[in-house]
């Protein structure tokens, strides 16, 4: 399967930061797998003029379930497709603890973006507690059962399996466990989705480096990494996209 890396820019990302996509075009002008930046709302429509004419791709982080209307600071899906965004990260731990984003909240938002047109990638993983508890599995389950709706397919559907506690710190589960988890995650798929279920992308992210990232993606059902801090340096993020190449 062709891979996807995805770069999570988060709360980071003035005008000037948009030489790091310049920089990441010349980087990885060989690179043989799919490539989306996701930088903060307001860089999106420069961000997707920049990408012109290059294998990149532009995503956003978060939208609102409404179409439209009185939603005062809300962006909705058709606004980000309007904006020439094309794919879109849901249910984010950060927005799930911060924003009190349960799975029924994702669900919504994910319908809304499959509205508009967009591809979603939804993340789904455990706290630090909740994989000392036994219960990473069964939360997985859970977060992947809620959060995706029935009438999805692989074309607008990216799953990104991110332990809580392996993101931003450093920490990245042992591969047997990245693989465990994986696994769980792709026979749930083809539980709904049948032969489809197959087609469907799994990303690792949490702590994905240069350094990790091509034995990262050596595992077995994995197929691309959706990446937070090394993907807000142009350099740091091409060595990752290289390694899935
Ligand atoms: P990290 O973040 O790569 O900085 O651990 C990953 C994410 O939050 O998507």
């Amino acid at each position: 399967m062709r891979k996807l890396i995805a770069g999570n820019w988060k709360m980071n990302g003035l005008v000037s930061s948009l030489a790091e996509i310049e920089a990441l075009k010349g980087l990885t002008g060989s690179a043989a797998c799919d490539i989306v930046v996701c930088p903060p709302f307001t860089l999106i429509d420069r961000a997707v003029r920049q990408a012109v004419g290059s294998p990149l791709s532009v995503g956003a982080q978060d939208c609102h379930a409404q179409a439209n209307g009185a939603f005062t600071g809300d962006v909705s899906a058709e606004m980000l497709a309007d904006s020439g965004a094309r794919y879109i990260i849901l249910g984010h731990s950060e927005r799930r603890v911060s924003h009190g984003e349960d799975d029924e909240i994702v669900l919504a938002k994910v319908r809304a973006a499959h509205r508009a047109g967009l591809t979603t990638i939804v993340c789904i993983g455990e706290t630090r507690h909740e994989r000392d508890e036994g219960r990473a599995i069964e939360v997985v389950n859970e977060q992947l059962a809620g959060s995706v709706p029935g009438e999805t397919d692989s074309r607008n559907l990216v799953i990104a399996y991110e332990p809580v506690w392996a993101i931003g710190t450093g920490l990245v589960p042992t591969h047997e466990q990245i693989e465990e988890v994986h696994a769980t995650i792709r026979k749930g798929l083809e539980q709904r989705f049948g032969h489809d279920g197959r087609a469907v992308r799994i990303l690792y992210g949490g702590s994905v480096k240069g350094v990790n990232a091509a034995a990262i993606f050596g595992l077995r059902n994995v197929d691309g990494a959706l990446v937070g801090g090394a993907s807000l340096n142009a350099s740091d993020f091409a060595e990752i996209v290289l390694a899935a190449t």
